[in-house]
């Protein structure tokens, strides 16, 4: 993240949610008040049918983005059904957001919201940007919800948990969606064995990755003027947004890793097998595909 600056990948988000809750054919997840948390501009484009017949049209031309977009709002909707499934099988009563950037959650699911206590950390700058739109909006803060501003490169995520309310007794579902890549490997890891090692009561991690294959797909692909071309001006937009990508996950090595940190993990969607976690009626035209795997892992008892 760029020093005080607000994230602008989560303000893409949204705008890639706002845009799958106005077409009635994408039945992977509906976010529908992400239209709300837009600015003037972002409800206008959502808002045009033109914009609708060029996002066909450019899938059409381009299918790994139309992959890619259903990834997107897969791991949202994988977030909040494991979510769900926890708090009746596992007695999940507290959910924590790690980067939740512009996550409605906690005013679109008020059946969910009503049994949880719910922590929605971020980078400062990102979450006060969303408090603003928020009252801007007239959105109000549930009595159970807290925000809690963190850098996870500098500051202990257990510390700021608990000068937050947090209490590590109760069993707690963390949703880590859309960040593991931003930050340096050691930070990832330490996230972890913070989490673990604050949770008493045991936690669960929703979390997506970067998968490292992706590097040597890259590698073999025939370097054509025009692909060199793309990935230049690829890199150089990325720098200019100011969140690179630090780290990259081999999917072969997660469940050995994640050992490691003190977690077993119990589901792992992949580029191969992403597309089987939704019914076809749900998916419809739109299978997820793309380089950033979903997985969910559960911390292993602590010895006594
Ligand atoms: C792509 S957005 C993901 C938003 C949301 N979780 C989702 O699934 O779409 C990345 C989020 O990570 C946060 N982030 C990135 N680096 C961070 C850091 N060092 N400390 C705290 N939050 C960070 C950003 O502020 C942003 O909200």
């Amino acid at each position: 993240m760029r020093d005080g600056q607000a994230s602008f990948t989560s303000r893409m988000v949204m705008f890639f949610r706002a845009l799958a809750a106005h077409d009635p054919t994408i039945g992977i997840f509906n976010d529908s008040l992400a239209e709300q948390l837009l600015n003037a501009r972002g409800q206008r484009i959502v808002r045009r049918p033109r914009t609708y017949r060029f996002m066909a049209r450019l899938f059409r031309r381009r299918p790994r983005l139309k992959g890619a977009f259903a990834s997107l709002l897969l791991r949202a909707r994988f977030a909040e059904d494991e979510l769900a499934r926890a708090m009746e099988t596992e007695g999940v009563r507290q959910y924590v957001i790690l980067g939740a950037g512009w996550d409605t959650f906690a005013w679109r699911r008020p059946e969910l919201m009503a049994r949880l206590r719910v922590f929605e950390l971020d980078y400062p700058a990102t979450q006060a940007a969303k408090c603003d739109r928020l009252t801007e909006r007239g959105f109000t803060t549930p009595a159970n919800l807290v925000f809690v501003p963190i850098d996870f490169t500098t500051q202990s995520l257990s510390t700021r948990l608990q000068e937050s309310g947090f209490d590590p007794a109760l069993p707690t579902f963390v949703n880590w969606m859309g960040v593991t890549y931003y930050l340096p490997l050691p930070v990832v890891e330490g996230v972890f064995r913070e989490l673990r090692a604050l949770c008493a009561g045991g936690v669960a991690v929703a979390f997506d990755y970067m998968d490292a294959q992706v590097r040597e797909l890259i590698a073999r692909q025939p370097k054509t003027l025009l692909r060199r071309l793309r990935r230049r001006i690829g890199l150089r937009i990325w720098r200019r947004i100011g969140e690179p990508f630090h780290t990259l996950l081999d999917a072969s090595q997660l469940p050995d890793w994640l050992r490691t940190l003190g977690y077993e993990l119990r589901k792992n969607l992949t580029r191969e097998t992403k597309r089987d976690y939704l019914s076809p009626e749900e998916m419809g035209s739109y299978v997820p595909d793309g380089w950033m795997n979903i997985a969910l892992a559960h911390s292993l008892p602590r010895e006594a």
